[in-house]
């Protein structure tokens, strides 16, 4: 969940002398930058540097990041524009990523997982149709309603795109994927269904021969959880809305990540120390990846993001022991 930003003093500087995309795409800087919260922390899991949009962008989409976020200043909005969409090859258009990957494996080596990611479908479309972040996300819904045959179109074209992608990241290195549905949450359970789930669910299933787990995470989730558990994914991420106990009943069958509400972090560090160890006691430490909700807030002070670390260790480390006494 965005480990790495600026919340960092680290990151900043780097980001004193190069754009974030000249981050993206240079394997030096974002390996650099993908280690920062590795060397501080010592996570378990390691996510590469990189973002969600660096694949439109090899599609043939011009992307910009401003300081509101990504701008997208040709946005997809009829047929036509769906068509003049590249599927691309990662190895030729984006190997820097591969090479990211690859170089950190080599410098995490056994200490931590490497872990990949990619946007879902629905959410890559949401950023292509609307031409940035949005509040209402009212031309996807204008599509959605209006003109479906042109978003079935662009969100099998995404799913197959992202499914060569998170292909690539894999054989380049990466040990489990996650699948950023960050604005399926928008959705009506139903239109979640009828559009981002199929989608989400195709990218997964021609990914699954290649072994690597699948983290499926959409914020605002509460009322998808039953579905997102239909995916095909391994994991479901969880945003800090819904409780992990009522995650667990209602997909019991998968793992969990989450969920502490990045927000919370904005607090004392023995309370973040004490909502960390709360998680934990939700799920008794089983089948969990204890994580954040959503990406670390900028503002957030390093010494709460260490309290987070520091009480999820303590806290996994005692859970299943205890477990074990209970129910030899
Ligand atoms: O090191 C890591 O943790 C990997 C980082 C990562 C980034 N983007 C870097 C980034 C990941 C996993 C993403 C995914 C991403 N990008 C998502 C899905 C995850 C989520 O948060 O829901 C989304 C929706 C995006 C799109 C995006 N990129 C937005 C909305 C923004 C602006 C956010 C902000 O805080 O300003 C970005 C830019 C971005 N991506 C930054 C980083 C570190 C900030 C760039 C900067 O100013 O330096």
């Amino acid at each position: 969940m965005r480990q790495a930003g600026r919340y960092l003093p680290e990151y900043r500087k780097v980001r004193e002398t190069s754009s974030f995309l000249e981050l993206c795409r240079s394997p030096e800087l974002a390996v650099e930058v993908s280690l920062q919260p590795f060397r501080r922390f010592a996570p378990d899991g390691v996510i590469f540097f990189s973002d969600i949009l660096v694949p439109a962008q090899a599609m043939g989409v011009r992307v910009e990041f401003g300081e509101g976020g990504p701008e997208l200043p040709e946005p997809v909005r009829s047929s036509v524009d769906v068509e003049r969409l590249r599927r691309f090859d990662p190895t030729r258009e984006i190997a820097f990523t591969g090479e990211i990957l690859a170089a950190l494996r080599r410098e995490v080596g056994g200490r931590a997982a490497v872990l990949g990611f990619a946007a879902a479908p629905w959410t890559l479309a949401s950023y292509l149709v609307e031409g940035g972040g949005s509040k209402s996300f009212v031309i996807i819904k204008q599509m959605m309603g209006r003109d479906q045959p042109t978003l079935k179109r662009l969100l099998d074209l995404l799913a197959d795109v992202t499914a060569d992608v998170l292909s690539f990241q894999i054989e380049c290195g990466a040990q489990a994927v996650q699948l950023f549905d960050t604005w399926a949450g928008e959705l009506a359970q139903e239109d979640y269904r009828a559009w981002a789930l199929p989608a989400a669910a195709r990218v997964i299933a021609r990914i699954r021969r290649r072994g690597a787990p699948v983290i499926l995470y959409v914020n605002g989730c509460a009322h998808l959880i039953g579905s997102m558990a239909e995916s095909g994914a391994d994991v479901l991420s969880i945003d800090w809305r819904l409780p992990l106990s009522e995650a667990r009943q209602r997909a019991p069958r998968l793992a969990l990540q989450g969920n502490l509400d990045p927000g919370a972090l904005m607090g004392t560090p023995e309370e973040v120390a004490r909502r960390t160890r709360s998680l934990v006691e939700e799920t008794g430490g089983r089948a969990h990846i204890v994580n954040l909700g959503h990406g670390v807030l900028p503002q957030t002070p390093i010494e709460c993001v260490e309290s987070f670390f520091e009480a999820a260790r303590r806290a996994v480390s005692r859970e299943p022991a205890r477990l074990s006494a209970e129910n030899p």
